[in-house]
């Protein structure tokens, strides 16, 4: 079996998060998704909407999703892809050439962002300050 891995925040799911996650599970058989902390995305500087907790269940609930693992750290990218027996690594090409030496480990995709939209547009959009989220 093909196993693949993505990371991220996934804050107010959209229709960029749900195509990231179709194109990774086509890479493979199953796929895990490392969602980041409450905690981890204070250290990364990022105002989340919806709690770890909340983001765990709305991305469990997507179809091509088959297990969720907590992200809490910047350097447990090696260690998941060893114990899980990752076989291709995934992030939006937002993130292309960050992750190459993880390539030691395992094969490193980056796939395409999906053209405007993002979690911080969305804010933006509704006119929601980084107080008010
Ligand atoms: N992603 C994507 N296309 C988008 C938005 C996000 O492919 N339009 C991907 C990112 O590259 C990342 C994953 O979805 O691999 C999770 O990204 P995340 O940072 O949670 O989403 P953003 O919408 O980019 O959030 P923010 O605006 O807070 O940075």
């Amino acid at each position: 079996m093909k196993k693949v891995i993505t990371y991220g925040t996934f804050d107010l799911l959209h229709y960029g998060h749900i195509n990231i996650l179709q194109k990774a599970r086509e890479l493979g058989d199953y796929l895990i998704v490392a969602i980041s902390t409450n905690d981890f995305n204070m250290i990364k500087g990022k105002n989340c909407y919806f709690s770890y907790s909340e983001r765990k269940k709305l991305v469990e609930s997507i179809k091509y999703v088959d297990y969720v693992i907590p992200e809490d750290s910047w350097d447990q990218k090696i260690n998941d892809i060893i114990t899980l027996n990752i076989d291709v690594f995934v992030m939006g090409d937002d993130w292309k050439g960050k992750f190459d030496y993880l390539e030691e480990f395992c094969k490193v995709v980056y796939l395409p962002r999906t053209p405007d939209i993002s979690t911080t547009k969305i804010k933006e959009d509704l006119g929601l300050t980084k107080l008010q989220v």
